[in-house]
């Protein structure tokens, strides 16, 4: 049965959704109520990293489910979170692992951490933090303070106090905003909601050096970018530098909600019993998935192919901004690509969509490519015509 707007009435409407129903999905494909297939460059907003339906989520939830053990709360020790965490330190950095539930989250207990590590005492203490100008860290009262949107904030002050803002690329803008005040400074090392902007590996050096002299901690938001969408585990690794605290989260689950934040021994050895918790972070189903979907991830040659097929996406997508007008702009790297389009993105998700493919935007007019990670070249072939069929719905912005 197709959905209205008032079939879907109990639920909040909070989510502009389309008129239809998904029900099925397997590998980059989904299946409406009404029989129609799309191809999803969307993946869940980057959450479905090895496709719907993949035989490593679906064999690992399985195998969890056959244990008998889906939750016990962290009132007790269990075998997969710990093996999770000890998986995630080895891939990224010496430390500890705190989960959690969703990118929001991880981002609100690393700016708890931080504070905890700057040894804050109240308003005159260290517990500011700086974001940067097209952020986007999530919706709770920390996280939203921290995400550059006031549309998004507004209905909702006061927030978090003390978030500075300062522009990527220009440390001065970030000299300017800090203070004996600042606890920590938060960077995407590509903005996702914000407009698929990559920050330069020059950048994130230069800060990671500024934060070491200032005495601030340096949170990398890698909930979007992270866990093998650029090509690398994390983007981190690119730029040759180690953030004092990671915070991830979209794929880590394999579509089951998780988020993680590593932090380094310095921050953690600050962080003591009954400083932070909740019921659900880590239990034994959603870190058996977790730790079969990284095991894919981090396997012999999974993260060389992500490259050739970026490589494969990018040259499709450098002929369509060299040949269409309607786009302006080529952004991003790996399988995580937006183009800036001359209009607004909506009309072009909405015709994409009725040409069988599935996008999302990033901010008013860029629109973004999230394929799988094991996304096929014909797959990519496949969308990116569709793509450039729906490109004439642009209808561009007046100057
Ligand atoms: C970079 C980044 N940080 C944080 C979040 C918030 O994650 P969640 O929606 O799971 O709370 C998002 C979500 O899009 C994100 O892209």
């Amino acid at each position: 049965m197709a959905v209205t707007a008032e079939a879907a009435g109990a639920l909040l409407g909070v989510y502009k959704q389309p008129d239809f129903r998904i029900v099925k999905g397997e590998g980059a494909w989904l299946w409406d109520d009404h029989g129609r297939r799309y191809l999803d460059f969307t993946m869940g907003i980057a959450v479905n990293a090895l496709g719907h339906a993949s035989p490593v989520v679906t064999g690992a939830v399985r195998e969890a489910l056959d244990s008998g053990l889906i939750h016990t709360s962290n009132l007790f020790r269990t075998g997969p979170g710990e093996e999770l965490a000890e998986a995630l330190v080895s891939h990224s950095f010496p430390g500890s692992v705190f989960f959690c539930n969703s990118g929001a989250e991880a981002n609100e207990a690393a700016f708890k951490f931080a504070r905890r590590w700057a040894g804050t005492t109240g308003d005159s203490g260290r517990h500011e933090f700086v974001a940067f100008r097209g952020a986007f860290h999530g919706r709770l009262f920390g996280t939203l303070a921290a995400t550059d949107r006031p549309s998004y904030q507004e209905p909702f002050l006061p927030l978090m106090p003390g978030v500075r803002f300062a522009e990527a690329e220009n440390l001065e803008s970030v000299r300017s905003v800090v203070s004996e005040r600042t606890a920590a400074v938060i960077i995407e090392p590509i903005q996702g909601e914000g407009g698929i902007r990559s920050v330069s590996a020059s950048f994130l050096s230069q800060l990671r050096a500024f934060c070491d002299e200032i005495g601030a901690a340096l949170i990398f938001d890698e909930i979007q970018c992270g866990l093998g969408r650029t090509g690398h585990l994390f983007a981190f690794q690119e730029a040759g530098i180690t953030p004092d605290i990671l915070t991830l989260a979209k794929p880590l689950g394999g579509g089951f909600p998780m988020g993680a934040v590593i932090m380094a021994p310095h921050i953690a050895e600050t962080l003591h019993p009954g400083d932070h918790g909740t019921t659900f972070g880590g239990g034994p189903l959603v870190s058996s998935v977790a730790l079969a979907v990284l095991r894919t991830i981090t396997g012999p040659g999974f993260l060389e192919t992500v490259r050739a097929r970026a490589a494969y996406l990018d040259a499709g997508l450098q002929r369509i901004a060299r040949e269409h007008t309607e786009v302006t702009g080529v952004r991003g790297r790996g399988l995580i690509r937006g183009l800036a389009l001359a209009g607004p993105v909506a009309d072009v998700v909405g015709a994409a969509r009725e040409r069988g493919l599935l996008l999302v935007g990033a901010g008013a007019d860029v629109v973004r490519f999230l394929p799988p990670l094991n996304v096929t070249e014909e797959e990519v072939d496949i969308a990116l015509d569709a793509f450039i069929d729906a490109l004439p719905s642009v209808k561009a912005t007046p100057a």
